[in-house]
C-alpha cells in the first residue's frame, strides 16, 4: 500500500537545454524517465531559466538548444501522453514561487549548498557572482513545490538541492500552515470523513502520536489518500493533524537517485559535452562507424599478433553497455590471446550502437520534419503544468495573506 498523499505520487524532472543529446544522456536520465513514466504522473520540463543563471551572457542558441532537447526526448520515447513535457518560462508560476519562497529563506542556506562555490571555481571564466546564480537551488525548490511533487529524479550532484527544498517547504509549512483555529478546523475535517473513517482516523492518530508507531502513521495516511469527499485544504490540514504539526501546504519532495550513467566516452572518460568524447542520438551513421572505429584501445595492441588487456581498453567499457555475455567472452579472450584485431572486437559495438539510434533518429526525423507538432506537444503540456501551478499557488498566496477576496 502506498502511503504518500496523492500528489505525491507525482514525479517531476527538470533538464537544462545543452542542445542536442547524447548516448550519455540516454544510458543515464532518459531510459530512467521512459520506465518512470508508465509508473506515475510525470512532469518533465526544459529547465531554461536555470540555463541563464550560468549563461546569461550566451542566449542566441539558448531557443535551438531548447528545441533541439525536446526533439531528443521525443524520439528517444518520451510519450507526451504519458507525461506532461513543458518549458520552465511557458509557466511563470514557477517565478511567483520562487519569489515568495524568497521571502522566507536565510541567505546562508544558499550560500551553503556546495554547488554554489563549486560552480563558481568550474566555471571561473564567467562571473557568477549575481543574485540568479546563488538564487537557482531556491528556483528548483519552486520548480518542484509548484506540483507539490513527491519524487524528484536526480542525478547525486543534484541530491542536496532536493534536501534544501525539503527544509525550504518544511519551514514554509511551520510559519504559514498555523492558521487560526486550525485545531477546530481539523476536528471538522475529520467528521467529514464519515463516522467509521473518523473514528479510525483518530485512533491511528492517537496510536502515532503518544506510541510513535510509524505504521499507524502509514495507515492513516493511506486512509486520507482514499478520502474522495474531502477538499484539498481540509486533506491538508488531516495531514499536519495527524503529525503533531499545521497543515502541510507545500509536502516535502523525496530524491529518486538516479544511477550514474555506465555509459562511458569514446575516449574512456565519462561521456560529457566538454570532453568532446560523445556519440550524439542523431548522430550520422556513417560519422558513429567512424569515431567508433578509430577509438583508441589498449596501447600495448600495435600488432593484431600483440596480447592485450581489455581493463585498460575503452571499447571494453562499450562492451558492459551493449554485448551479451558469449560476445564478449569470445572478445576478451581474443584480445589476451592476440588472436583477433581491434576492428573485430568493435565490429559487434558499432553494429549494437547503430541498432540502437536507429529508431531513435527515425522518428527524430519526423520531428524535425513536423515543428508545428513538437510546438504543440510543449504548449499543451504547458498548459496544463500551468493549471496545476496555479492551484498550489492561489494556496500559497492565501497562506501567505495575498488573496484579496
Ligand atoms: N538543476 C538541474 C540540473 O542542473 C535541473 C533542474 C532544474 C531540476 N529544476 C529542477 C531537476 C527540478 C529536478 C527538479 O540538472
Ligand atoms: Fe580493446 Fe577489444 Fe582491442 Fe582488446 S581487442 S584492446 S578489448 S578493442
Amino acid at each position: 500500500m502506498n502511503s504518500l498523499p496523492h500528489q505525491q505520487q507525482r514525479v517531476l524532472s527538470g533538464m537544462r537545454p545543452t542542445g542536442a543529446l547524447h548516448l550519455g544522456h540516454y544510458h543515464g536520465v532518459l531510459k530512467n524517465w521512459l520506465k518512470l513514466q508508465h509508473e506515475y504522473q510525470c512532469y518533465f520540463f526544459v529547465a531554461d531559466w536555470h540555463a541563464l543563471t550560468t549563461h546569461y551572457d550566451e542566449v542566441q542558441m539558448l531557443e535551438e538548444h531548447v528545441w533541439d532537447m525536446v526533439i531528443d526526448w521525443l524520439a528517444a520515447g518520451v510519450n507526451p501522453g504519458s507525461a506532461t513535457l513543458f518549458i520552465q518560462s511557458q509557466v511563470p508560476e514557477h517565478a511567483e514561487l520562487h519569489l515568495l519562497l524568497s521571502m522566507m529563506t536565510p541567505l546562508g542556506w544558499l550560500e551553503r549548498v556546495p554547488s554554489y562555490k563549486d560552480q563558481q571555481e568550474k566555471l571561473k571564466e564567467k562571473d557568477l557572482a549575481t543574485y540568479g546564480f546563488l538564487g537557482y537551488p531556491l528556483l528548483q525548490s519552486a520548480d518542484i513545490l509548484i506540483y507539490r511533487a513527491g519524487m524528484v529524479p536526480v542525478g547525486e550532484d543534484q541530491v542536496a538541492h532536493v534536501e534544501l527544498t525539503r527544509e525550504v517547504a518544511r519551514r514554509f509549512n511551520h510559519l504559514y500552515g498555523r492558521e487560526p483555529g486550525f485545531e477546530a478546523k481539523a476536528e471538522e475535517a475529520i467528521t467529514k470523513m464519515g463516522k467509521k473513517n473518523a473514528k479510525l482516523y483518530n485512533q491511528l492518530r492517537k496510536k502515532y502520536q503518544e506510541q510513535g508507531d510509524e505504521s499507524a502513521l502509514e495507515t492513516a495516511r493511506a486512509l486520507l489518500n482514499d478520502q474522495q469527499n474531502i477538499a484539498l485544504g481540509d486533506k491538508e490540514r488531516l495531514f499536519g493533524f495527524l503529525e503533531g504539526g499545521g497543515r502541510v501546504i507545500l509536502p516535502e519532495p523525496e530524491a529518486l537517485l538516479t544511477p550514474a550513467s555506465k555509459m562511458p566516452g569514446l575516449d574512456g572518460q565519462k561521456m560529457s559535452k566538454s570532453y568532446k568524447n560523445t556519440i550524439a542520438l542523431r548522430e550520422d551513421p556513417k560519422d558513429i562507424d567512424q569515431k567508433l572505429r578509430t577509438m583508441p584501445t589498449d596501447p600495448a595492441r600495435v600488432r593484431k599478433t600483440d596480447p592485450g588487456d581489455p581493463a585498460k581498453c575503452p571499447v571494453w567499457s562499450l562492451h558492459q553497455v551493449y554485448t551479451s555475455d558469449e560476445v564478449r567472452l569470445e572478445v576478451s579472450e581474443g584480445c589476451r590471446a592476440g588472436s583477433i584485431g581491434c576492428l573485430d572486437c568493435k565490429r559487434p559495438l558499432i553494429e549494437a550502437v547503430l541498432t540502437e539510434l536507429e529508431p531513435i533518429r527515425e522518428r527524430a526525423r519526423e520531428y524535425e520534419k513536423d515543428r508545428g507538432l513538437v510546438r504543440n506537444i510543449i504548449h499543451e503540456g504547458s498548459d496544463k503544468a500551468r493549471d496545476v501551478a496555479r492551484q498550489t499557488l492561489e494556496e500559497v498566496r492565501a497562506a501567505m495573506g495575498l488573496s484579496y477576496e
